[in-house]
């Protein structure tokens, strides 16, 4: 069976997550395409249900034929054509129509609202779908029906309607999902030495894991609690400590590892080379010896993914973390997300630390 992914906006960490949730339940999958924001997916085992458990795809679909879709009397249609092509839009309006009234069905459309788009955004999809109609997707010279649409109000929700905030310095809740499914499964053990407010620790139980969070600021765990109780959770470890002296806190074998640990101060401006330098220095020192630490507590052949910062600088030079060497050093591996990536940054333009997400395994 084929399955459509449309991707959110860091295509290339969406389609990682894929591949590692795939890989990490063992289901056999072959990628056959991808363009831009699109990956096809080829796989003997029904994975039409899980745009809920990601947080980087924002819809699903699968292969249709649209006379099976216009066999009812009346239908309310969405389609969308990728890549975005105006003039494709309407010739495939036009032959929709033809089909349908050969099969004598009536269509109401429902079209995309903001000009000069030729794709539904995903939370018109889901008003199409509440309204019991049905979206199909138009991609090479074929259609699709959407069977999952991931919903953005649930991971804003989580965001900005927390009762504790921390805006600069807190994970965005997608990508911190994104980075649970690179790493562990449901039911295993996963632990964030830099919890914060809890973001990490939300999308690990919501996906089912047993966490542990750790962070040396008494305010932050606070905070966590609050977070992590409002979500309708009461169980988890929750641990005042120093990640760079783990395993004095920790006495239990953990399976995976998923954090942002401090990178730096929070800056203005994009920084001087020296600048740079100096925040990268103090980081190595820190990571060198969280990830040292975290190699005493992990299974065998687990996993750590974190964020790493990167930096460019006002003479427009990349500064980054030498996250290979650094893992060599202490004997762990930097394995890639997804061939030919062993690394991912996850930033926009005005992000004046950028975030690079790394996987490493022991
Ligand atoms: C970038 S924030 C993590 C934010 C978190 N992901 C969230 O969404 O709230 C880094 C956190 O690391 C904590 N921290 C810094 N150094 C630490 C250390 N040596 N041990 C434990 N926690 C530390 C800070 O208190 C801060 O909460």
């Amino acid at each position: 069976m084929k399955y459509l992914f449309v991707l959110g906006k860091n295509p290339i960490l969406s389609k990682a997550e894929i591949y590692q949730y795939l890989k990490n339940r063992k289901i056999d999958f072959e990628f056959v395409q991808n363009f831009e924001n699109i990956l096809e997916v080829e796989t003997e085992n029904d994975i039409s249900k899980i745009i809920d458990n990601l947080g980087g795809s924002i819809k699903l679909a699968v292969p249709c034929d649209l006379n099976d879709i216009f066999r009812k009397d009346k239908i309310r249609i969405g389609l969308s054509v990728y890549p975005r092509s105006k003039s494709k839009y309407k010739k495939i309006l036009k032959e929709m129509v033809k089909i349908s009234r050969q099969n004598n069905s009536k269509i109401t459309f429902s079209s995309p609202k903001f000009h000069g788009h030729t794709e539904l955004k995903h939370f018109e999809v889901l008003n199409l779908l509440k309204r019991g109609g049905t979206e199909i997707i138009y991609f090479d010279s074929k259609f699709y029906i959407t069977v999952g649409v991931h919903n953005p109000f649930d991971f804003k929700h989580r965001d900005i309607e927390r009762p504790r905030q921390r805006p600069i310095y807190s994970i965005p809740p997608r990508l911190a999902r994104i980075m649970v499914n690179l790493t562990t499964l449901p039911g295993q053990k996963l632990l964030d030495p830099f919890c914060g407010i809890g973001t990490i620790l939300q999308e690990a139980l919501i996906s089912g894991m047993e966490v542990f969070g750790l962070d040396k600021n008494k305010n932050c765990l606070k905070d966590a609690k609050i977070n992590l109780n409002w979500l309708g959770f009461e169980k988890f470890h929750l641990i005042e400590g120093d990640a760079t002296q783990l395993s004095k806190y920790i006495n239990e074998k953990i399976d995976g590892i998923v954090t942002e640990p401090y990178l730096g101060p929070p800056l203005k401006s994009n920084p001087t080379d020296l600048q740079a330098h100096k925040i990268l220095r103090n980081i190595e020192i820190l990571f060198e010896n969280f990830l040292s630490e975290s190699k005493k507590i992990l299974k065998n052949n687990s996993r750590i993914c974190l964020v790493s910062p990167l930096f460019v600088t006002k003479s427009n030079k990349i500064k980054k973390i030498d996250m290979t060497s650094l893992a060599d050093k202490i004997g762990l591996k930097v394995i890639s997300l997804l061939p030919g990536h062993v690394s991912i940054v996850d930033a926009e333009d005005r992000h004046r630390t950028k975030r690079e997400i790394w996987l490493l395994e022991k």
